[in-house]
């Protein structure tokens, strides 16, 4: 148990309108969306200015504290859960817009404003922050910088690292570094910013960005199809692709959208399929109907449902977006893998076997963005069943499952970052050499490492 902690000396550096909390009031910095229980950190800060973080950050290195950094807490690997002793930074208080350039198309924000308020931001100048996912209401800018958040329209936008033109991060040493400064060519060396982004918190703290926006969208169509087999997915891609210019191709099972519609969504469909998919795609009614109809000719959708008004559109996005939320009251199991989508068909083969022999007895749940190559699969065991026999069985068959992605050269963490829980599963993906490297860059920009220790790196 680590002595009193001198906050006396910070607390003197802090600008008005900052915080420092204790006791009950850090329980909310306890754990983020993901299973980890985390612990009650001894203290949670919340800075006011990029100077505040500084201080803190400084005043970290003095006293050799561990910090963690802390977004919207929308994470699902741990990446920003504490331990007792550790110091919670939590972006939250700055979340101010600092400047639109609706000419040059770029946004300067906080790193605390959220993905949503963001997203309005640009709206009101008729531009498009199109990185986009279920979580936009809560979760942080710079909480999706540290984890390269990616989402439901990476397909046609990209992943968050491609709207960073610019951002100013606070390194373990207390050195506050502008990377990029919103240049858009800039051939002078090593991008430090591209280093950051994705890298956790565990080498400093992102405290403003300069984000690149897109014109707005022609106005958009959201067709759900259904399938008669998880096999046919690519097929349906494939096709729709060939003339519909797509932004989102979504995938999920009867599994799943049992869970949505016991949550309280409408069932699309009069009877069950094994699987559907939500496109969106620019308004084209005669590229549409052609695709469906020769889909359907061959017998690769039994059925679909087009969306005629936003309304509909929102109603069928939410059968896909609710998934998550109305899974977390039975605490599942997460996979978030990915392969090259070619291979999309013969992985999920391959999982589907490994699966079906592993965990009989247990729900495996299927979704996710299968334009990217991006699996999401949830495990339920049975209710009542022990939780800590059910997490060891998770934990071999992950064991198996990184095998298999060793094979296809996919990644055990496609979106949702390394964090706590994945961890154990990071060599699967990254060869030790790799490894070796990205801990030599910690030490160089976390000499004391201090941030967010224990996250990312094996232990
Ligand atoms: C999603 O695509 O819905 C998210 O990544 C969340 C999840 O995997 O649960
Ligand atoms: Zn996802």
């Amino acid at each position: 148990m680590r002595a009193e902690l001198p906050t006396a000396e910070l607390e003197s550096r802090l600008s008005f309108g900052s915080a420092i909390l204790r006791g009950a009031d850090c329980e909310v910095y306890r754990s983020d969306w993901s299973s980890v229980a985390g612990e009650i950190p001894v203290l949670s800060i919340l800075p006011a200015s990029v100077e505040d973080v500084v201080a803190v950050v400084r005043w970290a290195v003095r006293h050799a504290i561990p910090l963690v950094p802390s977004g919207g807490r929308t994470g699902l690997s741990g990446g920003a859960t504490p331990r007792s002793c550790d110091v919670v930074v939590s972006l939250e208080r700055m979340r101010r817009i600092l400047a639109v350039d609706a000419e040059q198309r770029t946004m300067t924000v906080e790193a605390g404003v959220a993905t949503q308020v963001v997203q309005d931001a640009a709206a009101a100048h008729g531009l498009l922050y199109p990185v986009d996912f279920a979580s936009r209401g809560s979760s942080q800018i710079g909480g999706n910088i540290a984890t390269n958040a990616g989402g439901i329209r990476v397909l046609k936008y990209g992943l968050t690292r491609d709207w960073v033109a610019g951002l100013k991060m606070v390194t373990g040493s207390g050195e506050l570094l502008e990377l990029n400064r919103g240049l858009i060519k800039n051939a002078s060396g090593y991008d430090l910013r591209h280093l950051v982004v994705g890298s956790e918190g565990t080498l400093g703290i992102v405290v403003e960005a300069t984000l690149k926006l897109a014109a707005a969208p022609p106005p958009q169509q959201v067709l759900l199809l259904a399938l008669p087999a998880m096999s046919m997915v690519m097929q349906a891609y494939a096709r729709l692709r060939r003339t519909l210019s797509l932004s989102a191709f979504e995938f999920f099972t009867q599994a799943a959208l049992e869970h949505v519609v016991a949550a309280g969504a409408r069932a699309p469909f009069a009877s069950p399929s094994p699987c559907y998919v939500l496109a969106e795609f620019d308004h084209d009614e005669a590229a549409m109907s052609a695709a469906f109809e020769e889909l359907a000719a061959s017998g690769v959708v039994t059925d679909a449902v087009l969306a005629k008004n936003n309304a509909e559109a929102s109603g069928l996005w939410r059968l896909r977006e609710g998934i998550t939320e109305s899974l977390s009251h039975r605490k599942p199991y997460k996979n978030d893998v990915s392969v090259r989508p070619g291979q999309i068909p013969s992985f999920m083969l391959r999982m589907d076997k490994l699966f079906g022999a592993e965990y009989p007895g247990f729900e495996v749940i299927w979704f996710g963005h299968v334009g990217d190559g991006n699996l999401h699969i949830s495990i339920i065991p049975p209710a009542g069943y022990p939780r800590e026999a059910f997490l060891a069985q998770c934990d071999r068959v992950t064991h198996m499952l990184g095998g298999v992605l060793q094979d296809f050269g996919g990644s055990i963490s496609a979106e949702h970052g390394i964090g706590l829980l994945k961890r154990p599963y990071l060599r699967y993906t990254r060869p030790s050499a790799e490894v070796e490297l990205m801990r030599q860059m910690k030490h160089v920009f976390d000499p004391k490492g201090i941030m967010n220790p224990g996250k990312l790196f094996p232990p």
